[in-house]
């Protein structure tokens, strides 16, 4: 039985911050309805976590948010527009521009090196390789090696970099430490943390990890096609 006690810090919570992104009345349906009438705000500094059991949707709401899944009912609204009736150019934009995702499943370049899989990011994004970041993430000595040969830890180390050194508004991570030992993911969530407080950004993460979400601002649970605060 999963508790409903999360406990997230409440030193941690930022105080007036602005808004980045608003969604109100979501509701999807796949098979069977998933959630109905979910709301979120995501400010400034902020970071927010979702639990919930598997198939209960966090990824589907994820995606909504992340400009990749339109919702069948309600906004997501980002940057003073509607995000989903602004057309695809837009839509392509904030994803590239403004937009880091990491998923469960790392998509890395197979057959290049770290190094090229990060360089090709910071091209696209036209932000230099930040070797901070890197030695942060413990990977500055895989940079030569081809990703291939990288564990499943480290892979997932480097997605999390590539996606990070594009400098994005909104981080949303689904699962991001679930394959990696506690220490590993913590000192990930202390960078994604600590970026998001440096760039003034936002982080919405999916989890299964307690752990995890309660080094978030806040903390939800998706259940009964609702999202409930868990917070103590
Ligand atoms: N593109 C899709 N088409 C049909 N069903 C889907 C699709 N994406 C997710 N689902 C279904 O929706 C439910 C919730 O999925 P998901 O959002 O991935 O949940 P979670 O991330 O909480 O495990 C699952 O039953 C899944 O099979
Ligand atoms: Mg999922």
């Amino acid at each position: 039985m999963e508790s409903n006690i999360v406990r997230p810090d409440p030193r941690l919570k930022p105080t007036s911050a602005k808004s980045i992104m608003h969604a109100s009345s979501l509701s999807h349906a796949f098979d069977y309805p998933l959630f109905e009438n979910v709301d979120i705000n995501i400010h400034e500094r902020e970071s927010i976590a979702v639990l919930g059991v598997s198939g209960s949707g966090k990824s589907t709401l994820l995606h909504i948010l992340a400009t990749l899944l339109k919702p069948q009912h309600g906004e997501v609204i980002y940057d003073k527009g509607f995000m989903y009736e602004q057309g695809d150019k837009r839509l392509l934009d904030i994803r590239r521009n403004d937009i880091g995702i990491i998923f469960q499943s790392h998509y890395l370049f197979k057959g290049f090196t770290v190094q090229e899989n990060l360089e090709i990011s910071s091209l696209i994004s036209g932000q230099t390789l930040d070797m901070g970041l890197i030695k942060k993430l413990k990977i500055e000595d895989t940079l030569q090696q081809n990703v291939s040969d990288l564990s499943g830890g480290q892979q997932q180390r480097v997605s999390i970099a590539r996606v990070m050194l594009k400098k994005p508004k909104l981080i949303f991570a689904d699962e991001p430490t679930g394959n990696l030992d506690r220490q590993t993911a913590n000192d990930v969530m202390d960078v994604m943390l600590e970026y998001v407080t440096k760039h003034h950004a936002g982080l919405f993460i999916v989890t299964h990890d307690e752990k995890i979400a309660s080094r978030c601002n806040s903390a939800y649970r998706l259940q009964d096609k609702r999202l409930t605060a868990v917070i103590a």
